[in-house]
């Protein structure tokens, strides 16, 4: 596998994935009790957008440094935005390093509560051992108020060097009978990706139906994707008291759907969708399209 993500840290990709994943994390920690977030393709956690590979690329200045360049309008940020800016900034806070990101488990890490569970994998091992010390690095900078919490937060996570399609069922259904199943492949090899998806959605619902599952996909050409969510949910077994299982699609595109160049957008399919994250996307997708795509070549979406 050639597949660095540290060339697409903080991109406009991950800027959208991340702040659906903390806008989901926030709904689940509404309620008292704990649950599980599983992360079948972790990453390693911690990114530096100073490093060479990030230089390269300068992705992250079409993303979140973008995001962050541009003054909040006069009505504030819709709360997607501001709790996702807050979660960066506090751990360039806390690291003392302007060019920190946090990659998934980081950011959720940093809104996860001690009743919560964690369970981390990643595939190639080089990336496995950055996570392990991104995460250990988590509880060694919190500040001294919140080192205890941080430490109980950080001794609930499991972290697996494994294929994360292959250990989901193991995990599956956790004691606590609530999960957010968060689902990042690479796709470099697109339709094996698709296929291990579509038996891993299946799976998750099979053995957790209530549970909450967000799944990140490329669009580069938005007929090819529409046509895989379609055959994707006819394959999703159906709840016994509903005709499907309730869905949600948003989609932020920088570019047209169809430009075959390369990654045109950016999506995000969640089953399961806590109440009013949609109403919640309706705010933010909008505000984050205008910003990160200032010509307006592209699009964005919700269903
Ligand atoms: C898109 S990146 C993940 C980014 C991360 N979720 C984030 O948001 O910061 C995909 C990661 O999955 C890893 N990976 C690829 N195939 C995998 C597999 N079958 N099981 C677990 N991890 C895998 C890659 O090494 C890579 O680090």
């Amino acid at each position: 596998m050639k597949y660095r993500h540290a060339f697409h840290a903080g991109n406009f990709a991950d800027v959208h994935k991340h702040i659906m994943l903390l806008s989901l994390l926030r709904a689940l920690c509404r309620k008292d009790k704990g649950f599980l977030l599983l992360d079948t393709h972790a990453g390693r956690g911690f990114y530096d957008l100073s490093s060479s590979e990030a230089y390269r690329s300068h992705e992250a200045d079409e993303g979140v440094e973008r995001l962050l360049d541009v003054e909040a309008p006069a009505e504030g940020w819709p709360t997607g935005i501001s709790d996702y800016i807050a979660v960066v900034e506090t751990l360039r806070r806390e690291r003392h390093d302007r060019a920190a990101y946090p990659g998934s488990p980081l950011l959720a890490l940093l809104a996860l509560r001690p009743q919560d569970r964690t369970v981390l994998i990643e595939t190639q091992p080089s990336e496995h051992a950055a996570l392990r010390e991104a995460v250990a690095a988590l509880a060694r900078y919190a500040p001294a108020a919140l080192a205890g919490e941080r430490r109980a937060v950080v001794e609930r996570v499991v972290i697996e060097c494994a294929d994360g399609y292959g250990r989901l069922p193991n995990w599956l259904p956790p004691i606590e009978r609530r999960a957010l199943v968060f689902i990042d492949p690479p796709y470099e090899d697109g339709v094996a990706d698709q296929r291990a998806v579509e038996q891993a959605l299946v799976t998750v619902l099979e053995r957790l139906p209530s549970a909450v599952v967000a799944l990140w996909y490329p669009i580069k050409d938005r007929r090819d994707t529409d046509a895989w969510l379609e055959r994707l949910r006819a394959r999703l077994p159906k709840p016994p008291d509903a005709p499907a299982v309730p869905a949600l699609v948003t989609e932020l595109c920088l570019l047209p759907p169809d430009n075959r160049v390369g990654l045109n957008g950016s999506g995000m399919l969640v089953l399961n969708p806590p109440w009013q994250i949609d109403a919640q996307a309706a705010q933010w997708l909008p505000a984050l399209h205008r910003v990160l795509d200032p010509p307006h070549r592209g699009s964005w979406s919700l269903r």
